[in-house]
């Protein structure tokens, strides 16, 4: 049975990642230091699998013990690597913790293996910035980050790929997420935000169960059909498949080349105050928002070309907005009740 390595595996997509590896007959070894995630996410995935999840705490920065960790664990054929700070606003306010964090544990990852590995890479739509054709397709350009956050997504994939070229023994996919959201259907797992969450549906749903007060919306006046502006949701189990269905294609070795990027979304656009309107047919709830100005950094629209990821991946989201919200509002009253 092949053991893959899941760096952040206790995260929001990593632990839905590592269920859908256990459900693919994969075994699966976590590593994570739980800055932005929660041990008891072990005993949740458990509990949905019915797997002990094999697990090691480590700094991924500390280059030594990463190289220790590898060399002990002889058995991992694949790596899929999560670990990184992720919160757009916190990045502009720390970029050095965001260059210093997410570089070191991707170069440490890289070279424990000596870049002979099968790696699957977190990426971001994040790269594309604003595009200028939407749907937005692989081969888009990408454009200068708005954020030291998305600029550690482009930077991480230039060294994957510049490394790729000149290691024919490492074979990397990078997949560019568009907005993950949602909860597995068990409510035992979803998104675990720390402090005022700063995404849309973490704060829909903490409003909506009363932890937080109306929801702002940042600004109606983008050139939308209702002025709000359109992201592409993508159900995080999908999202999770997608990643098996990555690490089975670096395992076929069908690719021509050795880094491959898929954009992994639903190919559909929905507006703010579309995705209030589906939460609340979903899940009965009323909620309520103001109109506020637009958040800095913010682009107005996108969505994704998913023609490459379904032929190639053989992989396509199949959760609509309603079952994104409702699995997200039983996760929410979960917590409720079974606050971690
Ligand atoms: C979605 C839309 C907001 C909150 C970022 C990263 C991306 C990924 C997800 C990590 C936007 C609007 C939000 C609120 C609102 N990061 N909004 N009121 O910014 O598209 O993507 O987070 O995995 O890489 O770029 O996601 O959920 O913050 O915002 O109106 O209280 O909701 O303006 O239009 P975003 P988001």
């Amino acid at each position: 049975m092949s053991k893959i390595l899941v760096t952040g595996g206790t995260g929001f997509i990593g632990s839905h990642t590592v269920v859908e590896l256990y459900n693919a007959g994969y075994d699966v070894v976590i590593v994570d230091d739980f800055s932005n995630s929660n041990p008891k996410i072990l005993k949740q995935i458990e509990a949905i699998t019915g797997r002990v999840p094999e697990f090691v705490e480590l700094d991924l920065c500390d280059e030594l013990k990463v190289k220790a960790f590898v060399d002990a664990n002889t058995d991992i054929s694949g790596v899929i690597h999560f670990a990184a700070f992720k919160a757009v606003g916190e990045s502009v306010q720390q970029p050095l913790k965001y260059y210093r964090n997410n570089f070191y544990s991707l170069i440490n990852v890289i070279n424990g293996f000596n870049s002979k590995v099968n790696l699957v890479f977190s990426s971001s739509c994040t790269v594309y910035g604003q595009p200028d054709v939407l749907p937005v397709t692989e081969a888009a350009p990408v454009k200068k980050a708005e954020s030291p956050y998305g600029n550690t997504k482009q930077i991480a994939e230039e060294i994957l790929q510049e490394s790729c070229a000149v290691t024919p023994e490492m074979n990397v996919i990078a997949l560019r997420y568009f907005n993950p959201v949602g909860a597995h259907d068990s409510a035992l797992i979803g998104e675990l935000p720390i402090g005022v969450p700063q995404n849309l549906i973490p704060f829909i749903t903490q409003s909506a169960i009363g932890k937080r007060g109306p929801i702002t919306v940042y600004g109606n006046d983008y050139d939308t059909p209702d002025g709000s502006a359109i992201r592409d949701y993508i159900h995080v189990v999908d999202l999770a498949k997608a990643h098996v269905a990555a690490i089975q294609r670096l395992e076929s070795k069908k690719a021509e080349s050795n880094y491959e990027v898929f954009n992994l979304g639903t190919g559909t656009g929905t507006t703010v105050l579309q995705v209030i309107e589906a939460f609340e047919k979903a899940t009965g709830e009323k909620l309520s928002y103001t109109i506020g100005a637009r958040r800095e950094g913010d682009i107005e629209k996108v969505w994704g070309d998913v023609t490459k990821s379904a032929n190639d991946l053989g992989w396509k989201a199949e959760r609509d907005i309603n079952v994104m919200m409702s699995s997200a509002w039983n996760w929410e009253k979960y917590l409720k009740d079974n606050p971690f």
